[in-house]
This record gives structure tokens, C-alpha cells and sequence, in this order.
């Protein structure tokens, strides 16, 4: 093993909260004002009821990010997808465990396709779906919203779930991250209970534009301060 897993703190502002006529810039602006990560949440209108964008998008977009893409995939079925968005440039990308029963050959797949796999849970799936998993992944995406929408209200039952969560992984090196309705009063909870990735989609692009982004630098220190009293 080589240094310490990073358990410090990331914001993944989410581009789904972006101006969709400007993606380049926009990610531009929000990593120039503090974001981590970018998190690209993909839709089918099947899995979820909504549509985005697809693997073309992704590999627009991904000269643009100079941190971490972080693809958040709400579609089924994954498999015969995941080498297009391995081929756009993910260097994270998240199946849900609700996408198919073989959640198990997803992740291996995508693992073997050489990119680092997230598993997402819907605020209805018991975290205990993850024990025979726990080997196979490198984040855990534990959704506080109903995926779908951004601008939604945080799910609070969810803490309980991290909090176990966490637990359960111990000192394996995978991440924890929150999607869905975090905001400076809901992120400490989500710290607190041993998150390490907050996605924020409203929170962070709310005020701000690629002309004024300073908005979004407040917005990430707002979030991120919210935090500071924890740790
Ligand atoms: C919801 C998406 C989220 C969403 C978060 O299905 O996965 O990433 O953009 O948006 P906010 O932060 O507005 O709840
Ligand atoms: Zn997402």
C-alpha cells in the first residue's frame, strides 16, 4: 500500500444543477472556486424518470475536468454501457444496486474494464445488500434523494444508514458519498456519520453563472465550513 486512503473531505458539485448550453465552462468556474470532484449524473427515463446525456457528453466534457469525473450512472441495464463511459473518460463510474439482478458481474466488469466502481443505494435498499460487495468496490453512493431530479428535500432516515455503513467498511479503502438535497445544514450530518464525498448539485450552482462564479466558491466554503466544527 502507498500513502493513507483519502478520508478528507470532497465536494462534488453536481453538473446536473448546470447551464446544459455551457458544460466546458461551467465545470471550468466550479473547479477554478473549489470543487474536488465533478459529479455527471447520466439518466435513462427508465431506470429513473428523467432523461440527460450519454457517453458522447461524457467525452465532451472530459477535457474539461482537470479533478476527478465521477459518473453517476441511473440507468439500466449498465453492462452493455459501461465501456463507452470507460471510453469517455470516467475515472469512477457508480451502477446502482436496484439496476439488475447481477449486481455482482457489474462490478466486476466495470473494475475490469480499469476504472475504480461506485455501487449507489436508493433510500429504500437496506445497507446490509452491500456485505458481499464490500470487496469489489471503491465507493459507496448512499442517495438521500429518490434519484431522478436535483433540488429535492434530504431523506434523514438515511443517516442511520451511514453511520452503519461505515462501520461496515472499516479500514477498506472506499469512499462515502451523499447524493441528493445536501446544503450547509445537512452536510455536517452526513460528515458526521462518515461521509467523505458530499454531492451538491442546487446548493453549489445556486446564484452564481459562468459570468459571476463567485457564488460557487461561497457555496463550496459554505458547505465545506458547515463541516469544519467536526473534524
Ligand atoms: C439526483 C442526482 C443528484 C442531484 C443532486 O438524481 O443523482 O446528483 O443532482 O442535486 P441536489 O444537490 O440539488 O439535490
Ligand atoms: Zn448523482
Amino acid at each position: 500500500m502507498t500513502a493513507a486512503f483519502d478520508r478528507n473531505l470532497k465536494i462534488a458539485p453536481s453538473i446536473l444543477s448546470a447551464d446544459f448550453a455551457n458544460f466546458g465552462a461551467e465545470i471550468e468556474a466550479v473547479e477554478a472556486q473549489g470543487a474536488d470532484w465533478i459529479h455527471v449524473d447520466v439518466m435513462d427515463g427508465h431506470f429513473v424518470p428523467n432523461l440527460t446525456f450519454g457517453p458522447p457528453l461524457c467525452k465532451a466534457i472530459r477535457k474539461h475536468i482537470h479533478t476527478v469525473m465521477d459518473v453517476h450512472l441511473m440507468i439500466t441495464p449498465v453492462d452493455p454501457y459501461i465501456d463507452a463511459f470507460v471510453d469517455a473518460g470516467a475515472d469512477i463510474l457508480t451502477a446502482h444496486l436496484e439496476a439488475g439482478p447481477h449486481i455482482h458481474r457489474t462490478l466486476q466488469a466495470i473494475r475490469g474494464a480499469g476504472v475504480k466502481a461506485g455501487l449507489a443505494l436508493n433510500p429504500g435498499t437496506p445497507v446490509e445488500a452491500v456485505t458481499h460487495l464490500l470487496d469489489m468496490i471503491d465507493l459507496v453512493c448512499v442517495m438521500t434523494v429518490n434519484p431522478g431530479f436535483g433540488g429535492q428535500k434530504f431523506i434523514h432516515s438515511q443517516i442511520a444508514k451511514v453511520e452503519t455503513l461505515r462501520a461496515m467498511i472499516g479500514d477498506r479503502p472506499i469512499h462515502i458519498e451523499i447524493d441528493g438535497g445536501i446544503t450547509p445544514e445537512t452536510a455536517p450530518l452526513m460528515r458526521a456519520a462518515g461521509a467523505d464525498v458530499l454531492v451538491a448539485g442546487s446548493a453549489v450552482f445556486k446564484g452564481g453563472s459562468v459570468a459571476n462564479p463567485a457564488p460557487y466558491g461561497e457555496n463550496i466554503r459554505a458547505i465545506r465550513t458547515s463541516c469544519d466544527t467536526l473534524v
